[in-house]
């Protein structure tokens, strides 16, 4: 079966993480939300697996990611962690759920933690949820930042599109990204700026910076499993390379298989006990 094979089989931490970060090994991450994904996106050789909060958009078919729930979270997160031997599963956490204050946020983290047996966790923002950052990490839950376009203040933009070009915003993340890391974070996502912008915080930093939309020269790329995998249709950004046609396989497919009902060809006679 064809993946990447690792020259390391060993379970991966946030200490390797930073280890591929210093000896310039790029790091690999995609999206899962079920256990069956999960052990293909494993079993091929990703080092991160990523229970995102667009589990929201890609599996309850929401327009944007705030409706997801903790207990909804917790659930993908359980059923990717029940699929995984090697990559480091980080979990999402979702709007509403650290928001609000940082004894909330901790609440929150711990479940998380303690019901899905994840690894880490993922937050979006910077200074104004600094405080909860570092109350989660102090409790000793690794915490990964995620700064540029945050899907979870989409009501705040009113927009998708690229973020941080302007000075004031690009200062702001730069401000941010040293924050987060100044608080322990063990890696940061960076989604949709410019690459110029992402490349100078992977070099200002020394933790591992994730891109998404934010060009080449970030220690490591995520993006979302479904999307990479084609199986999304009308989904079409710059930054998204497809892997695969999976939307036309499994069209194909399945049609196929309705065929075969209707004309009486399935089940054969093999095919029954
Ligand atoms: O939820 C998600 O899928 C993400 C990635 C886009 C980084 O946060």
């Amino acid at each position: 079966m064809a993946g990447y094979i690792s020259d390391d089989s060993r379970k991966v931490t946030t200490r390797r993480l930073f280890e591929m970060k210093q000896r310039g090994e790029k790091i690999s991450m995609l999206t899962s939300y079920d256990y069956t994904t999960a052990q293909i996106v494993d079993g091929a050789g990703i080092d991160v697996i990523l229970v995102g909060d667009s589990a929201s958009n890609v599996m309850a078919g929401n327009v944007t990611t705030l409706p997801i729930t903790l207990d909804q979270m917790i659930y993908h997160g359980k059923s990717v962690v029940r699929g995984v031997k090697r990559a480091l599963v980080i979990v999402d956490m979702p709007f509403g759920s650290y928001q609000g204050n940082e004894m909330e946020g901790l609440a929150s983290a711990i479940r998380i933690m303690k019901e899905s047996h994840a690894d880490a966790l993922k937050l979006e923002g910077g200074e104004e949820i600094i405080g909860t950052v570092k109350r989660i990490i102090s409790a000793g839950i690794p915490v990964m930042g995620h700064l540029g376009l945050m899907p979870q203040s989409i009501n705040k933009y009113g927009t998708y599109t690229v973020r941080a070009k302007e000075e004031e915003e690009a200062e702001k993340l730069v401000r941010d990204a040293h924050l987060l890391e100044g608080a322990g974070c063990f890696g940061l996502v960076l989604e949709k700026i410019p690459a110029s912008l992402a490349e100078r915080v992977a070099k200002e930093l020394s933790i591992p910076v994730i891109g998404i939309g934010a060009g080449g020269g970030v220690d490591g790329q995520v993006l979302v499993v479904t999307d990479m995998l084609g199986m999304t249709n009308g989904f079409n950004p710059r930054f998204l390379r497809r892997y695969a046609n999976l939307y036309e396989i499994m069209t194909n497919a399945i049609g196929q298989y309705v065929k075969d009902v209707k004309s009486h060809d399935f089940p054969n006679e093999k095919e029954q006990y």
